[in-house]
C-alpha cells in the first residue's frame, strides 16, 4: 500500500512567466488528476503548500503559482530539470458529469482562473458534450491577465468577456468588476445553465449573488474554496469549516453546500 503522505519527485519541464508575480510550472507527471483537484507541493527544508492544477496533458501537469512567501519563493528559484515533490491529487474537482449537456457560465477572478482553465479546455475540446459556454474573466489590471495565449485561442471558440478593475494606457477593453458583465448575459432558458465561479472571496460572494439575482438556483452554481491547509487528507482540521473538511469534501462545492460554509 502506498503511503499517502509520501511525496513523489516531479521534474520541472518548463517554466513560463504569466505576469510579474505568477508563473506556470510544467511538471513531469504520469497520473492525470481531475480538473479542480490539488496537490501538496514540497521543497526540502522550505516546507509544503497546496496548489491547483492549471493544465493537464500527456505526461505532464501545470501549476500556476503566485510568489508570496517561503515555499513559493523556493519554487521560483528552481530551473527546468530541478525537482519539486508532490503528494496528491486531493479533494473533489469540478463535476464534469453534472456539467455535461448544460450551457456553462465560467466566472473566474484573477488567479482563480488557474483551477478553472482545465475545465474550459475540456469543454472546448469536447463541444459535443456541452451546450455552449460563456467565459467571464476579471483581473485587477491588464498587467495581471493570465494565460494570454490560451485566452486568444478560446476567443476563437466561445464568447470571452474580460474586464479589469483598473485601466492602463492602451487598454481597449472593459473596466469594472466582473459582476458588471452579468447583466449583458443571455441566460435563457435558465434551467439549461450551470455556473462555475472561482476567485477571491469577495468576487465569489458578489458573483454568486448576481447569478442568483438573475434567477440561477443554488444547485446550478459551483465554487472552489482556497483554505489554509496542512495534511490535505482530512486529518489535521486546518481547513475545517463547520462539519466540512475543504481538503476532502471540496475544494469544489455545489453552492447548496457552500452557502453554509461561513467561518
Ligand atoms: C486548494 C488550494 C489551492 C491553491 N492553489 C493555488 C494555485 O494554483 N496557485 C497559487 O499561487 N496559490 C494557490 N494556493 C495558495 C497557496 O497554497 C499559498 O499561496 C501558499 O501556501 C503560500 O506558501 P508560501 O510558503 O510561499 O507563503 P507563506 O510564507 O506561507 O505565506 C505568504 C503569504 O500568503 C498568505 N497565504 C498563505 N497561504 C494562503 C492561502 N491558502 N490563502 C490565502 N493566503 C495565503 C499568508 O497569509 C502570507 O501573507 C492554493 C491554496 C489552496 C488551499
Ligand atoms: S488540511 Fe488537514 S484536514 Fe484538511
Amino acid at each position: 500500500m502506498t503511503n499517502p503522505y509520501q511525496p513523489q519527485p516531479a521534474a520541472i519541464l518548463d517554466i513560463r512567466p504569466e505576469t510579474a508575480i505568477d508563473t506556470t510550472f510544467r511538471l513531469a507527471w504520469d497520473t492525470p488528476p481531475s480538473p479542480g483537484q490539488f496537490y501538496e507541493v514540497s521543497l526540502p527544508r522550505l516546507g509544503e503548500a497546496p496548489f491547483s492544477i492549471s493544465g493537464i496533458g500527456d505526461g505532464y501537469l501545470d501549476m500556476t503559482i503566485r510568489k508570496v512567501g517561503r515555499v513559493t519563493e523556493g519554487i521560483f528559484a528552481l530551473q527546468p530539470g530541478d525537482h519539486v515533490y508532490l503528494r496528491g491529487p486531493y479533494g473533489h474537482g469540478f463535476p464534469l458529469e453534472q456539467l455535461a449537456g448544460k450551457r456553462l457560465v465560467i466566472a473566474a477572478g484573477g488567479t482563480g482562473l488557474a483551477p478553472v482553465k482545465p475545465v474550459i479546455q475540456y469543454a472546448l475540446a469536447h463541444p459535443e458534450r456541452f451546450n455552449g459556454m460563456e467565459i467571464l474573466l476579471g483581473f485587477r489590471s491588464p498587467e495581471d491577465i493570465l494565460f494570454r495565449e490560451e485566452i486568444a485561442a478560446w476567443q476563437q471558440q466561445a464568447p470571452v468577456h474580460i474586464t479589469v478593475d483598473r485601466a492602463a494606457p492602451g487598454w481597449p477593453g472593459k473596466v469594472g468588476v466582473i459582476t458588471e458583465l452579468l447583466p449583458g448575459l443571455d441566460l435563457a432558458p435558465l434551467d439549461q445553465f450551470q455556473a462555475v465561479v472561482v476567485g477571491p472571496p469577495l468576487m465569489m460572494k458578489f458573483t454568486v449573488r448576481a447569478l442568483t439575482e438573475r434567477g440561477l438556483c443554488d444547485d446550478q452554481i459551483w465554487v472552489s474554496y482556497e483554505r489554509r491547509m496542512s495534511c490535505g487528507l482530512g486529518k489535521c482540521g486546518h481547513c475545517k469549516i463547520n462539519e466540512k473538511y475543504v481538503c476532502v469534501d471540496g475544494p469544489v462545492f455545489n453552492f447548496t453546500e457552500a452557502r453554509w460554509l461561513i467561518d
